[in-house]
């Protein structure tokens, strides 16, 4: 496996790959590595000839008072980690080289971020599209996957890749989660004892809706209620969001459920925002 840190020397990797007639999947991370990321990678390495993950905690995309000083970070564990996954290369970029002195030019994204965690997290998606963006063209991927843990984020970054035509299929993953069903993330680790064990009430909820959408209930006031409530009566979890929205506008949905859906919620524990989602489907 090449460990490479030179965005130049990334760039020369993979168009040398390429031009062998070689394709190349590619797995975008911020590292402290979990199964979730894992999981991207074996559906990468399943899809092409090449396989390279990238860690990078892109400073771009956090906010005033947000956790990029205290990001978790563990390089030796994450090497190892992608070394067993079968990467080809690791790209391990710092902030000074992907954003040298001088640097001015940023996506901005529409409306598909002025909502949910857009709407909380003002310039976040904007700094997404363009870190990644800026990784395509290093990494030169034919093929990149990511989770729809980050659904919103799959969401926006499908249409930029669309809006923009830039050539790179963009293939979405499922959640993966622990026992118990916390959604993985790298900011579990800052979690408690009791917030872990009440932030399970995320996913209880969200198989909560969908009971309530399976039995035929199609009144999004309904169900919000019920994951709100399941939610509240964790004393620790301050909700940021509960919605039901349309799973591609990410518009929230209000009459009579017809299009498909996707229930998202953002709930606070301490100091840690977690994340998860569940498409509601028939069955
Ligand atoms: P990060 O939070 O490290 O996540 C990297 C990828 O792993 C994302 O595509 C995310 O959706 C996926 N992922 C995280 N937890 C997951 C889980 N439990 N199940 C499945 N997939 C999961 O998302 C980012 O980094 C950054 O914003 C990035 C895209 C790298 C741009 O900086």
């Amino acid at each position: 496996m090449d460990l490479i840190r030179d965005p130049a020397a990334m760039r020369r990797w993979a168009s040398e790959a390429r031009s062998r007639g070689e394709s190349i999947a590619f797995v975008p991370t911020m590292g402290y590595l979990h199964d979730g990321h894992l999981s991207l990678m074996r559906i990468g390495r399943a899809r092409a000839d090449r396989l390279v993950t990238s860690v990078f905690v892109n400073p771009l995309q956090f906010g005033e008072g947000e956790d990029l000083e205290v990001y978790p970070r563990d390089e030796e564990g994450d090497l190892a980690k992608c070394e067993s996954e079968g990467c080809d290369a690791v790209f391990f970029p710092q902030p000074d080289t992907m954003y040298p002195p001088g640097f001015q030019t940023r996506l901005v994204t529409g409306a598909l971020t002025t909502v949910l965690c857009g709407a909380s997290r003002p310039g976040h998606f904007d700094g997404v599209v363009t870190v990644v963006l800026k990784l395509f063209n290093l990494v030169q991927p034919h093929v990149a996957v990511f989770g729809s843990k980050d659904y919103q984020q799959l969401q926006v970054i499908t249409r930029m890749v669309r809006d923009l035509a830039v050539p790179v299929e963009i293939v979405g993953a499922p959640i993966i989660r622990e026992e118990g069903g916390l959604a993985l993330s790298s900011r579990n680790a800052y979690l408690g004892p009791d917030e872990r064990s009440q932030a399970l009430a995320l996913n209880q909820s969200l198989a909560l809706a969908q009971e309530l959408f399976a039995a035929g209930e199609r009144d999004p006031g309904v169900i919000l209620a019920a994951v709100r409530a399941h939610i509240q009566a964790q004393p620790l979890g301050e909700i940021d969001y509960v919605q039901l929205v349309d799973a591609e506008e990410l518009t929230p949905l209000y009459g009579p459920l017809v299009r498909p859906a996707v229930l998202v919620l953002a709930v606070r524990f301490g100091r840690t925002r977690l994340i998860d989602n569940r498409v509601l489907s028939e069955s």
